[in-house]
Parts: structure tokens; C-alpha cells; sequence
């Protein structure tokens, strides 16, 4: 089996660039060149570079919501390939993994990763198996299969099948894809960090973002390390908002309490926000360095709020979002009323995935 997490903790592995050589190229170079997700192909961990092969992943609109409030901004992420923001890591990670010879993966999922591992995996004509909750819609388990993935549903949560997944890789040697138990998943979604500079010119004051497993959170954090090694800003950064639904919010429960780690959360009930349905993460001391680094806070809701909010988005924004949108809304409401976010700061949430899937 590769072994593709510390050897000595068992924690994630990232990966790290060189920003002591010559020769990166400036953010103009950058800007000029077609957008998408291997723009800045220097920063991916493809050999292929900018022709790395692609489902049309990144450069996703940043739009204004003037009608939920003059300074919000929602990152579409459901305008990716299989309509999630999950097509960005596994457009990068199963690209390495290809390039290295691997043709087949497991992983465990709530539903969008395995669609888009799926959609890779076809692109590539290699093997995919997906484990998924009971609990997951049937669209997103349609989804993998269309594609032509195994999909095993598993009694319990994700990190049930994220046990079953492990076991398949342990006693058959198909690569194990799951988040942050491979390091080039977080490569691709860390791209939505560099696209806020690009999108807007400027990093907003806060960026509220749905976490599950928090990939993107971390990825986007290391973004901002990488573009300050760069050059390209100064050690500014975004306010970083963890959002959970409160009946499984392991890390908002960690933060809060001050702790460096998070316990896994017991007996998680169900959500319409599948993908915030994550007991325990690998990435939990990271997600929690990097809220604290940036000056961050983490914020639980009800799903009465979230679902509120993702009406909200729709009514008022034109965006038909995930539960987990709406979840960053039903935060940004409860962040302003208490003044953590004050008047006039340009606030990002992120629209993780199309709403239709979840029909
Ligand atoms: C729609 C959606 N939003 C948010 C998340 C959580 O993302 P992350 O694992 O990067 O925290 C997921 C993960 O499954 C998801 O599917």
C-alpha cells in the first residue's frame, strides 16, 4: 500500500514549492495567461502543467448579492464540472495519481467528491470505488454511478465509510483518495484562495466557508502563505470562518474551547447539509491553526437558519445554493449581529455545490 500520510503522526502531508528560486512568475504573467484551475500550473503537482487534462474545473464567478447585503459576495463553486467545488481537488490529485500510474481508488464520501472522483476517474478510464452513507441522496449516488464507479453504501457516517474505505486500500492496494489521506486534493480546492486575489483584485476582509473534512479551508490559508512567498501580498489575511451545522460541529466545539485538537463528535443526527456531516477530520489541528493564524472564528447553525439561508440565496441572490451555502449566510447574519463582521467588510461565502443535485 503507498503510504500517503506521516509516518510518524499519521497526520496530512502537504505539499511545499520552492519560493527561494528564481524564475516564478509575476501575478501580470499569471493574469494574462487563460483562467481555470492549472493557470498557475507552477503551484500544482502535475507534471503536465497547463496541459494538464481537465474537465473545465476553477475560474468559477465570484458575484455580488447587492440584494442580501452591499458588501457580500457568494464564489459559485456549483458552476464546476458535476456541480461542486469537489471537482477542483480531484482534478489535481487524480491527475498525480495518474501520472504516477495508479488506475484504481477508493474513497469515502457524502456524495459530491465521489460524483467528481467519478467524473475523473472516467476521464481517465480508471477504476473508482465510492463508499457513501446511508443517509446520501439518491442523486449523488446516481451521480458516481453514471460515470461508471462501484458505489457501496455503508450504515453510519462518512467516517464509517471512510473505515471501509481504508480496509479496501489495506487488503486490495487501490489507492486511497479520501481527504487530506493524500496530499494533492487540498493542492486543487487550495486554487479558490489564489482566485479571490484574482477575482476581486484584493483579498476580501472574511471568507466564511462550509466545513466538513475543511480541505478548502486549509488549502485556502496555504494559498495565502504561498502568494505572501510570492510576493504577491503582504502578511494581510482574509478572517477565516469555519461554519457547522450544530448538530455536528466538532470543530466549532474545539475552537471555542481553545483545545489544538478535535474530539469526534458522537451520534451526528442528519442534515440537508450532507457534506457538513463529518465527525472527525484528519485535518482537524490544521483547520483549527489556521481559523486562529488568521484571526478567525468558528460558527455553528440550526438547520432551520441554514435552510433559511439557502432560501435566502435563492430569493434574494439568484443563486439556487447547497444547504451548505445557505449555512454561510445563516452565519455572515449571526457574525454581523454581533459585530464580529462590522460595517463595510467585504465578505466572501462559498456556494460548494449545485442544489439540483440535491433534489
Ligand atoms: C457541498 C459541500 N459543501 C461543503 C463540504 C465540506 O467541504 P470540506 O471537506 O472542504 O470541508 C462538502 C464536503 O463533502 C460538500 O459536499
Amino acid at each position: 500500500m503507498v503510504q500517503t500520510v506521516c509516518v510518524e503522526c499519521g497526520g496530512p502531508l502537504l505539499a511545499r514549492y520552492d519560493f527561494e528560486r528564481e524564475g516564478w512568475p509575476s501575478l501580470d504573467v499569471v493574469l494574462a495567461r487563460p483562467a481555470g484551475q492549472f493557470r498557475f500550473h507552477e503551484v500544482q503537482p502535475t507534471d503536465a502543467g497547463a496541459k494538464t487534462p481537465t474537465l473545465g474545473e476553477g475560474a468559477t464567478p465570484l458575484l455580488a448579492a447587492p440584494g442580501v447585503s452591499p458588501n457580500l459576495y457568494v464564489k459559485d463553486e456549483a458552476q464546476n464540472p458535476t456541480g461542486s467545488f469537489k471537482a477542483r481537488g480531484m482534478a489535481s490529485a487524480m491527475a498525480r495519481a495518474v501520472e504516477l500510474g495508479l488506475t484504481r481508488f477508493a474513497l469515502p464520501s457524502n456524495g459530491n467528491a465521489g460524483g467528481a472522483a467519478a467524473a475523473y476517474g472516467a476521464m481517465y478510464e480508471v477504476e473508482v470505488e465510492v463508499f457513501v452513507p446511508r443517509a446520501t441522496p439518491s442523486g449523488l449516488i446516481a451521480e458516481p454511478e453514471a460515470y461508471g464507479a462501484k458505489v457501496t453504501v455503508v450504515d453510519g457516517t462518512i467516517a464509517d465509510a471512510g473505515r471501509l474505505a481504508a480496509e479496501k486500500s489495506a487488503d486490495t492496494g487501490v489507492f486511497n483518495m479520501a481527504t487530506l489521506r493524500e496530499p494533492f486534493r487540498i493542492e486543487g480546492k487550495k486554487m479558490m484562495g489564489y482566485e479571490l486575489l484574482w477575482d476581486l483584485g484584493r483579498l476580501p476582509e472574511v471568507v466564511v466557508y462550509p466545513t466538513g473534512g475543511g480541505t478548502g479551508l486549509v488549502g485556502m490559508v496555504k494559498a495565502w502563505d504561498e502568494m505572501e512567498a510570492l510576493g504577491w501580498i503582504g502578511s494581510e489575511r482574509p478572517r477565516m470562518v469555519a461554519v457547522q451545522w450544530e448538530g455536528c460541529a466538532p470543530i466549532v466545539k474545539a475552537f471555542h474551547e481553545g483545545a489544538d485538537h478535535a474530539e469526534p463528535w458522537v451520534d451526528p443526527g442528519t442534515t440537508a447539509a450532507y457534506g457538513l456531516r463529518v465527525p472527525s477530520a484528519l485535518g482537524d489541528r490544521l483547520m483549527l491553526s489556521g481559523l486562529r493564524e488568521t484571526d478567525g472564528t468558528a460558527v455553528e447553525v440550526s438547520e432551520k437558519e441554514l435552510l433559511d439561508g439557502t432560501r435566502r440565496l435563492a430569493e434574494l441572490a439568484g443563486i439556487w445554493g447547497t444547504p451548505e451555502g445557505g449555512a454561510c449566510l445563516a452565519a455572515v447574519d449571526q457574525l454581523a449581529a454581533s459585530g464580529w463582521v462590522r460595517p463595510g467588510e467585504t465578505v466572501v461565502i462559498f456556494n460548494t455545490a449545485a442544489a439540483g443535485k440535491y433534489a
